[in-house]
């Protein structure tokens, strides 16, 4: 059996890819330090797909025990490295705890790679690292902009780091630049569960109506879109999941066009703010207490992907719509509140 080490394999999109190469039948190790996530998630994974993955904690940053991890496994085939830590306000706080976290944990799995004779390895990237974008939707040729954050200037860095290891190694890597996941497993028995107040929208949109946080603030309503707020495109973290499995049998079977690639991750439509909102009403039918305030500082105003090339030269394509992934949202977050 191909056996498939996942970093970060107990967090929001890492556990979902867990049960998605489950179900392709992968054999997979995860490796976590439980900095953002806990042990109930395995339980979430087995009972999803009657399997067990491996599990080791460690921490990444660790080099011997990643080297003493690599002595042990020694038949792995594939990583697929989510590890990193991800919130762009708290990077600009700490950012030696983000270059440090994104960047060195990297370069250790990368060392291994060469070590241990692993060629295929998919990164998470973001679409952050084009900025405000010229033109929309946005396609991968398009320039990666002046990172604005130590979080977004690792995602920048990080694909250097993969561009130039694959140019001196028989290494192959995909990048695949995420837009704006939500949702969670049609089960609602994993999801995305955000230690304290959620920076992103739709979290704080469902504790919101969960009754957990008193109003959603709407971060602008003057910016030069259709109604005002700002544009993301929303994917669901099963259709998310399933690039990850789609992305390295691509590399395990050799069909890659580069040693490095990169594909865009999204559904390619952009939905503003408001509509997220009005979609969640809608859903829910109930009403959401939302208010409109000043702009957030750093907020891109639109940015949406052009999916031509995942679709194309990837084979994979989104399924779900923004209100599929939102139902998915609330059905979780009752679960996790115990709402009927
Ligand atoms: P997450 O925080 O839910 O998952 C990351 C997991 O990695 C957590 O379980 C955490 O405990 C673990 N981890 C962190 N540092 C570690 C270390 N040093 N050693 C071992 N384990 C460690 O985040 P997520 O939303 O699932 O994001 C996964 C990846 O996708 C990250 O690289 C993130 O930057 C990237 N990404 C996320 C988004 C998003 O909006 N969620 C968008 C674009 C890219
Ligand atoms: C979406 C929209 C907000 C919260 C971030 C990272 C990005 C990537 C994904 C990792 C924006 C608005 C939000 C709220 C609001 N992560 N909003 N009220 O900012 O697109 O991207 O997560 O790579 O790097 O920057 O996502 O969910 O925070 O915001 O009005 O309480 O919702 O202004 O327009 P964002 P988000």
């Amino acid at each position: 059996m191909r056996k498939v080490l996942v970093t970060g394999g107990l967090g929001y999109i890492g556990s979902h890819t867990v049960v998605e190469l489950q179900n392709a039948g992968f054999e997979v190790v995860i490796i976590d330090n439980l900095s953002n996530s806990s042990m109930e998630v395995l339980d979430g994974i087995i009972e999803i797909t009657g399997k067990i993955p491996l599990f080791e904690k460690i921490d990444l940053r660790q080099k011997s025990e990643v080297i003493q991890f690599f002595e042990k496994h020694q038949d792995i085939s594939g990583i697929i490295h989510f590890a990193a830590s991800k919130a762009v306000g708290e990077s600009v706080e700490n950012p030696l705890l983000y270059y440090e976290n994104n960047l060195s944990t990297l370069i250790y799995l990368l060392q291994a790679c060469n070590n241990y004779t692993i060629e295929n390895f998919i990164f998470s990237s973001s679409c952050t690292v084009y900025g405000e974008p010229d033109k929309l939707p946005i396609d991968e040729s398009a320039p990666v902009k002046k990172a604005t954050s130590p979080y977004g200037n690792t995602k920048q860095i990080s694909e250097e780091i993969l561009n130039d290891s694959c140019k001196v190694s028989n290494l192959k890597s995909i990048a695949l630049r995420y837009f704006n996941p939500i949702g969670a497993h049609d089960s609602s028995k994993i999801g995305e569960l955000p230690l304290g107040i959620p920076q992103n929208l739709v979290p704080f949109i469902t504790q919101t109506a969960a009754g957990l946080r008193d109003q959603l603030s709407v971060f602008g309503d003057d910016y030069p879109t259709k109604d005002g707020s700002c544009i993301r495109d929303y994917i669901h973290v099963v259709d998310l999941a399933k690039a990850h499995v789609v992305a390295l049998e691509r590399l395990l079977k050799n069909r890659n066009s580069n040693q490095f690639e990169t594909f865009n991750i999204g559904t390619g439509k952009g939905s503003s703010v408001l509509e997220v909102v009005n979609a969640f009403e809608k859903i829910t039918q109930q009403k959401l207490n939302y208010k409109i305030v000043d702009r957030r500082v750093g907020d891109v105003i639109s940015v949406y992907a052009d999916t031509k090339k995942a679709n194309e030269v990837l084979g994979w394509k989104a399924e779900n719509s923004m209100e599929d992934s939102l139902l998915s949202s609330w059905n979780w977050e009752k679960k996790v509140r115990n709402i009927k």
